[in-house]
């Protein structure tokens, strides 16, 4: 099977789950419940929840084991977005098409909002059934430590104290790696471990892994830069307007390109000695490299 139909049938199994897993819209507290289900539905690309799923179909994972996971470091994308948006933080007031989750409600509930998705984010591992004990633990290690103050967090602090400051490469590297490569990290992460990848798989898909979340932000400076706000769904240029650190910032667009080129070879080389079925890896390498938004 063409990877294509593939992506086009997970994205449905995640959407099924995530509509099944956030609370209902017309249960109190409502505007916590709408607040959440505007941050997390009708819209993304899905990029984590598909790389759970391709790293699953690599190590020859149950595909209905893998629903829980693809739902869950959806459920903290999402819930990071809401706070990056956050006028504390990057202060933006379009995502996804659409009004922030503070412009459509209000900066409580959007606090609220991101927290209840992040709790709601490891409810979804920690409560599912089909899965054997010491794997939902090693799915919420996994994901606890890419969330927290070495993951995510970590970076998006990074990110805010580079933000007027100028890093060199190697911060920056490590910046990326924090904020958008740990969830990228898990991610593949937690499709491994469903399908009881050995140590050497295991470190073969974090390579990769690696490499496609640094291109990941990279495109997403680049986008920045050179996309419009209609084609991207969130406010273009508005790195260089907060003066944040980015690649093109510290290397021009010519160096950032480059570098995103060598991010392709990394995630070329990582896959080739694996084996397995890497046809949606390698399909989603190119999406995070050629995207358009
Ligand atoms: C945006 O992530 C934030 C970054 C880490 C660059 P995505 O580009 O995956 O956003 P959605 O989920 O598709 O909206
Ligand atoms: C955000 O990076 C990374 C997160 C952890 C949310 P950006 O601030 O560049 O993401 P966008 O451009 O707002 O989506
Ligand atoms: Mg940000
Ligand atoms: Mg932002
Ligand atoms: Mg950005």
């Amino acid at each position: 099977m063409a990877p294509e139909p593939r992506l086009a049938r997970w994205l449905q199994r995640v959407e099924a789950r995530l509509e099944a897993a956030l609370p209902a819209s017309d249960e109190s507290p409502q505007g916590l419940h709408r607040a959440m289900r505007h941050a997390v539905l009708g819209g993304g690309k899905r990029l984590r929840p598909m790389l759970v799923y391709a790293a699953g179909a690599a190590t020859g994972a149950d595909e209905s084991l893998l629903d829980a996971p693809a739902a869950a470091v959806e459920l903290v994308h999402a819930f990071s977005l809401v706070h990056d948006d956050l006028p504390a933080m990057d202060d933006d007031e379009l995502r996804r098409g659409r009004p922030t989750v503070h412009v459509a409600f209000d900066e409580a509930t959007a606090i609220l909002a991101g927290d209840a998705l992040q709790a709601l984010g490891f409810s979804v591992l920690a409560e599912e059934s089909r899965a054997p004990d010491a794997l939902r633990v090693a799915w919420l290690a996994t994901l606890a430590r890419a969330t927290g103050a070495a993951g995510m967090c970590g970076g998006q602090a990074l990110d805010m104290d580079g933000t007027g400051a100028a890093l060199a490469l190697a911060e920056l590297e490590r910046l990326h790696a924090l904020k958008t490569g740990a969830l990228i990290r898990a991610a593949v992460r937690l499709g491994a471990l469903a399908g009881r990848a050995d140590a050497g798989t295991l470190a073969a898909l974090d390579d990769y892994a690696s490499a496609l979340g640094l291109a990941f932000q990279i495109r997403d400076d680049l986008l920045d830069i050179e996309a419009s706000s209609e084609q991207l769904g969130k406010t273009a240029g508005k790195d260089a307007a907060q003066a944040k650190s980015t690649y093109p910032a510290l290397l021009g667009v010519d160096g950032a390109k480059a570098a995103l080129a060598r991010q392709v070879a990394r995630m070329d080389a990582a896959l080739s000695g694996l084996p397995g079925e890497l046809d949606p890896l390698r399909a989603l390498a190119r999406l995070a490299v050629e995207r358009s938004h």
